[in-house]
């Protein structure tokens, strides 16, 4: 009795006096926490990251709940302006536990993919989207093994995609679209053990399609909006279940006629190439097609008669060399 009297208010006094004592957050985590506001100038955004409170309760930080160590870290911009800007910087690497790291919508975020990324083993998304940030998609991302998510779409990175990426075990989305892009498909990416989608569109990405991408099984593919050439009928193929293909606004050249389709397939977009031959038979047998474009190619003969094919619009074969039949004019 009497110690509880003494007790209780000393401890709350305790508690009072030494915030620390109830924190959950990891000293080492918080430093760097701190450090990374301090590199970038004690921007509004991060306004909630003061040192007399856990970090653990901070905007944007997320701990893990037996470790309470800080294994999630998104800097976003929710509001117009957020004063942050600069470069990421050196000390994300100091946050060992991560694994998820995500830099969303900030415009003035500039400079390189930071090289100490390559120290966060445990990441599992890691997210650099819609910035500033330039220089090359890093060869070094290919260490981070347990990477599920890759996303650096919408950004001003250059050069060329780094082949090493398909030795990436787990990877389940590859987004590198939007950003400027130069170079091939690299041949490994036939060896991808994951299948991942690949968004790679609207880039100045060239060449034909490797023909080791006949290996690859992706649920989407976008590759719009690049100049890529050649023959695209590798990504196609009678065993595949890929459902989503984008292919339109680049330079592709080949038989539509002898492409075999999976009947996975929801939606095809080829608008905007150079495609020949007439549209295959098979695509009738294409019973969950949703989205189907094939205008502004060079096809030819009759569209075939069944399936989905006369659920679109002319819209979806306009500007061809000489398509006819429903939902075009009758052949004659
Ligand atoms: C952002 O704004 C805060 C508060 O106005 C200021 O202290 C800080 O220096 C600014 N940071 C940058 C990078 O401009
Ligand atoms: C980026 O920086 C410029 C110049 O300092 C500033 O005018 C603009 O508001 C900033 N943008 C954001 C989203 O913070
Ligand atoms: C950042 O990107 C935006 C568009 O997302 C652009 O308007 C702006 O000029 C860029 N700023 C810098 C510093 O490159
Ligand atoms: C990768 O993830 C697996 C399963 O979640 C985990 O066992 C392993 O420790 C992780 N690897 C690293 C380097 O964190
Ligand atoms: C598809 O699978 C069938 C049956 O396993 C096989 O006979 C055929 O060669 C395969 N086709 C292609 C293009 O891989
Ligand atoms: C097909 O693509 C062309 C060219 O971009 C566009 O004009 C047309 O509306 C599209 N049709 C459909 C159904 O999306």
């Amino acid at each position: 009795m009497a110690t509880n009297m003494i007790m209780i208010p000393f401890c709350f006094l305790l508690m009072l006096l030494s915030p620390a004592l109830s924190q959950r957050c990891n000293p080492q985590d918080k430093k760097v926490l701190l450090q990374i506001k301090k590199d970038f100038n004690n921007p509004y955004l991060l306004a909630s990251w003061n040192p007399d409170t856990d970090c653990c309760d901070w905007y944007t930080v997320t701990c893990d709940t037996k470790t309470h160590r800080v294994n999630s870290l998104v800097i976003l911009s929710s509001v117009p302006n957020t004063n942050l800007s600069g470069h990421i910087p050196p000390s994300v690497g100091d946050l060992p536990y991560l694994e998820n790291l995500e830099f969303h919508k900030l415009s003035n975020l500039t400079g390189p993919v930071q090289p100490t990324i390559a120290k966060l083993a445990r990441l599992k998304t890691l997210t650099i989207s819609w910035t500033n940030v330039s220089g090359p998609v890093p060869a070094f991302l290919a260490q981070l093994k347990n990477l599920s998510f890759l996303d650096l779409s919408f950004n001003s990175l250059s050069g060329t995609i780094p082949p090493s990426l398909y030795q990436l075990p787990n990877l389940l989305s590859l987004r590198l679209d939007r950003n400027r892009l130069t170079g091939p498909i690299p041949a490994s990416f036939g060896s991808f053990r994951s299948n991942p989608d690949l968004y790679l569109s609207h880039n100045q990405l060239s060449g034909t399609i490797p023909t080791s991408l006949k290996n690859l099984n992706s649920n989407r593919i976008d590759l719009s909006r690049n100049k890529f050439e050649g023959d695209a009928s590798v990504l196609f193929g009678p065993n595949k279940t890929t459902q989503i293909v984008d292919l339109s606004r680049n330079s592709f050249a080949f038989d539509l006629s002898k492409v075999q389709f999976p009947r996975s397939l929801i939606s095809l977009d080829l608008n905007h190439n150079k495609i020949y031959g007439s549209i295959p038979a098979g695509l009738t047998a294409v019973d969950f097609l949703q989205g189907f474009n094939v205008s502004y190619n060079r096809l030819c003969g009759q569209i075939p008669v069944g399936g989905r094919l006369q659920s679109f619009g002319a819209d979806s074969y306009f500007h061809n060399k000489c398509l006819c039949g429903s939902p075009l004019p009758s052949c004659n």
